[in-house]
């Protein structure tokens, strides 16, 4: 019987160096894909995997991070005293009633790895997912839901995988790949940022954890992994005897917004998937017809 999954840490402390001049004052989760921030995109995911507190590991120079997620009571009383509610309704940022939001800072950028052992004290003895928001899934239910579900079924640690052209496995932590069962992948060992040479498969891991708490005390060693940082696939694999790892295939459409054309790839394909979904339906429609006109100038 496995826990349910309750928290969620969200690492938003990196630097954002290839959005350059845009991070400079705007951290790179605020940059809004269609009408929403990534940061609010990823929170909207967890609330519907069933997540209820949200913690953000942040530093002291991206506070709109939080400040999205805070009452904004002067805008408030306006958009009443002007009627307009469906703007109000908006306002709430995606976050579900109750939501308990905490934050803990990561005082330097050392790595993702490191940014999650940050969260320990709030995660506690529990497990808990994780979502990087520049990496975004389209998907009717959320990349985290369909993990959740899978989650229920193995336990462990369990991490969201596709298949990436074999040119650039040295941009993720990359599976050694064990017995395959449906959307399940065994995992004997993990290697961060192969050369495509070295690399044992081409199934990498994007931005989508479910980790038990037992991480927290290996990352804790600080050892240095790829580039110096301290990486959680290094923990991941150094536990591997000790508690199960499967990686995930999980269904939807994968947009890697930490880099430009990623991003701007995320920004039509979401913006594309509005046609016809009510509120904005004519939003598809209209893109089209913009981009075949900007496509045959
Ligand atoms: P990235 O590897 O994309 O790094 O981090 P970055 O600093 O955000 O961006 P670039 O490479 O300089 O352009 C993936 C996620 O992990 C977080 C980032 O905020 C991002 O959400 N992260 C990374 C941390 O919170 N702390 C770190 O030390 C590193």
């Amino acid at each position: 019987m496995t826990q349910t999954i309750r928290k969620v840490v969200f690492p938003v402390a990196g630097l954002g160096t290839r959005f350059l001049p845009a991070t400079k004052a705007v951290p790179k989760e605020m940059l809004p894909v269609v009408d929403r921030p990534l940061i609010q995109w990823a929170v909207e995911e967890a609330a519907a995997a069933g997540c209820e507190e949200f913690i953000f590991v942040t530093s002291p120079h991206k506070g709109a991070i939080l400040e999205h997620f805070s009452p904004a009571p002067a805008y408030q009383q306006v958009l009443e005293a002007r009627g307009k509610h469906d703007e109000l309704a908006l306002l709430q940022a995606g976050l579900p009633e109750n939501a308990k939001i905490t934050e803990v800072f990561q005082d330097a950028p050392l790595g993702l790895g490191h940014a999650i052992w940050c969260a320990r004290e709030a995660v506690g003895d529990e497990p808990f997912a994780v979502i990087l928001p520049d990496d975004m899934v389209l998907h009717s239910t959320g990349c985290l839901s369909q993990m959740v579900k899978q989650y229920d079924q193995v336990g462990g640690n369990l991490v969201a995988i596709e298949a990436v052209p074999n040119d650039q496995t040295q941009r993720y932590g990359v599976l050694d790949p064990g017995p395959e069962n449906g959307a399940l992948v065994g995992v004997n060992g993990l290697v961060e940022k192969p050369a495509p040479a070295d690399a044992p498969s081409n199934l990498a891991i994007i931005g989508r954890y479910i980790l038990d708490p037992k991480v927290m005390a290996d990352l804790g060693a600080f050892n240095k992994g790829a580039g110096g940082e301290i990486q959680i696939t290094d923990s991941l694999a150094n536990l591997i005897g000790e508690v199960a790892l499967h990686g995930f295939k999980f269904e939807g459409a994968r947009y890697d917004c930490g880099n430009r054309v990623g991003f701007l790839a995320a920004n039509l394909a979401f913006a594309l998937s509005q046609s016809g979904a009510g509120g904005q339906s004519d939003l598809g429609e209209n893109l089209r017809s913009v981009l075949r006109d900007i496509m045959d100038s």
